[in-house]
């Protein structure tokens, strides 16, 4: 079968993919490669690589490294583990490193297509409709290009009087009528394996930096009579890169509308877009609502109904649907649906809470699970603990779950009613259906239903200000109170 036949010759020609990280990037003034500068939950490579992933599956991926290349390595091998690295040991332009690039590909192979490592914003749809316009043309080359309000600082696309491409010109070494043009260069391109290897042992170091510009090939492809291509995206801020920190405060604000859009869109409650800051990688369900000044990080998820704001930080974080988590910094927690958080909750990895759970305010919580419906409503630490349904932990309540060395678990069973300002000190049981007395340092398991009363006696000394501090507002006070009504207030026990 013909079909057949075709698909096995164009499968047998892999396709190559060379991602350029080893530059300097010197005007992010930082001790971090700029390719690893963070951009709303992946690195700027990052961002590239999840692209490449998303849109050109089971090519071969080159990146090449340079300037910090141990952390850059060390970053794809975690990103993108089927991805191979290259170093360009000196960063002698663009094309040089493409040429190291080559170095690792067979001859016979297919398309070579090449994205600069700082082009964050690239989408899947862009780069394969980039690639499979390149491969049904059979171009030389096929280049991204962008119309932009301010194109300063990138190369600009010539341009013949019928538009057809000539060349592409850097802003260093640009006419001042070259300068006017606002068809820049993104930064991604398809080649022709052939054809580029050809060119590359061509291009010169004859321009403003002395370097060897990977954009030349196109003036190259031209004289060579080779097809050259342009594709326009209709959305420019792709082409948007960061070289210093200002740009890439931008690219984030750009980046993190992007996100929201796409989310409202889909039915999210977006109150504040603009302070509200979503990882590329997490998402938020349709009908959840987003209150303002709130980041979420990571793989976090907001469910359907959930609320989460204002003020709040969700770090891989789940929210259960209907659930509420109010002013909370939050990390490696799961929040059952119906469960309520805050205000002034911090959450720690390990914490899971049940559905219709309740951590208030200013509690602490560590790799802590609560069932269903069980309540620390204020001013706890709770760490390695276990709380059973429906159980209610006192205010001020602390698990002890360190004696300086090792940790150690808290066991408070189901229905539990425990009083306020108690220390657990751990490894204990609390069972089920079991209270505890206020101000109590539990210290031995108590047995389900049970009250567990772990503190000193009171003693009340009758007389003792009138005698000890006369003259003062609280012995006048204490003997009018005593004049209205001679019995003084009880005796000691079960005040709890
Ligand atoms: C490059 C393009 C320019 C385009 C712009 C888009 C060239 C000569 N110019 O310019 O036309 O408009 O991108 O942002 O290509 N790199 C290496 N090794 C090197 C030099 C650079 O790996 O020796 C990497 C960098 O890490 C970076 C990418 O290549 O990820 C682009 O290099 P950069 O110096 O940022 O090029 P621009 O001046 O922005
Ligand atoms: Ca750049």
């Amino acid at each position: 079968m013909a079909g057949s036949l075709l698909a096995d010759v164009e499968g047998a020609r892999m396709r190559t993919v060379i991602v350029l990280a080893a530059g300097v990037g010197k005007r992010m003034k930082s001790d971090l490669p700029k390719v690893l500068h963070p951009v709303l939950g992946r690195t700027l490579v990052g961002h590239v690589l999840a692209a490449v992933d998303s849109a050109l599956p089971g090519s071969r991926v080159l990146v090449v490294i340079g300037r910090g290349a141990e952390r850059v390595a060390e970053h794809v091998a975690e990103q993108s583990p089927h991805a191979s690295t290259v170093l360009q040991a000196e960063q002698r332009g663009t094309g040089h490193a493409v040429r190291v690039a080559l170095d690792a590909v067979p001859d016979d192979d297919g398309a070579v297509v090449v994205l600069n490592g700082d082009l964050p914003m690239i989408s899947p749809e862009t780069l394969r409709a980039l690639v499979a316009g390149h491969e049904s043309a059979r171009a030389g080359v096929t280049l991204l290009t962008a119309e932009v309000a301010n194109p300063a600082g990138a190369g600009r696309i010539v341009r013949t009087a019928d538009g057809a491409v000539t060349r592409i010109v850097e802003q260093r070494d640009a006419s001042p009528a070259e300068l006017a043009i606002n068809e820049i260069n993104a930064g991604a391109y398809a080649f022709d394996a052939g054809a580029l290897r050809e060119m590359l042992g061509k291009i010169s170091t004859n321009n403003d930096q002395g370097e060897e510009y990977l954009t030349d090939v196109v003036g190259l492809m031209v004289a060579g009579g080779w097809p050259v291509r342009a594709h326009l995206t209709a959305d420019p801020d792709e082409a948007m890169g960061a070289n210093d920190r200002v740009e890439l405060a931008a690219l984030r604000a750009i980046m993190r509308d992007r996100v929201n859009a796409e989310l409202m869109r889909a039915g999210a409650g977006i109150v504040d877009p603009a302070t509200t800051w979503i990882d590329v990688t997490a998402h938020v369900a349709a009908d959840a609502v987003i209150e303002p000044n709130t980041h979420l990080r990571g793989a976090s998820r907001v469910e359907s109904g959930a609320v989460v704001g204002p003020d709040t930080s969700l770090i891989d974080t789940q929210v259960g649907a209907g659930a509420t988590v109010v002013r909370t910094h939050a990390d490696g927690a799961r929040i059952g649906p119906g469960a309520t958080v805050g205000p002034f909750a911090y959450l720690r990895p390990g914490t899971v809470l049940g559905a219709k759970a309740k951590v208030g305010t200013f509690v602490e919580t560590k790799n802590a699970e609560l069932g269903e419906g069980a309540k620390v409503p204020h001013l706890s630490y709770i760490g390695d603990a276990t709380i059973g349904e429906h159980s209610n932990v006192g205010a001020a309540t602390v698990t002890v779950n360190y004696d300086g060395v090792r940790k150690h678990h808290t066991v408070i069973g189901a229905h539990a009613r425990t009083g306020a300002d108690n220390m657990f000190v751990a490894p204990v049981e609390v069972g089920d259906g079991a209270y505890t007395a206020a101000g109590s340092v539990i210290v031995k398991d108590v047995p389900p239903g049970a009250l567990g009363v772990a503190r000193g006696q009171q003693r009340n000394i009758d007389g003792w200000v009138a005698r000890r501090r006369p003259g003062t507002a609280a012995a006048e006070a204490a003997e009018q109170a005593l004049t209205a009504s001679p019995e003084p207030g009880g005796s000691d026990e079960e005040q709890g």
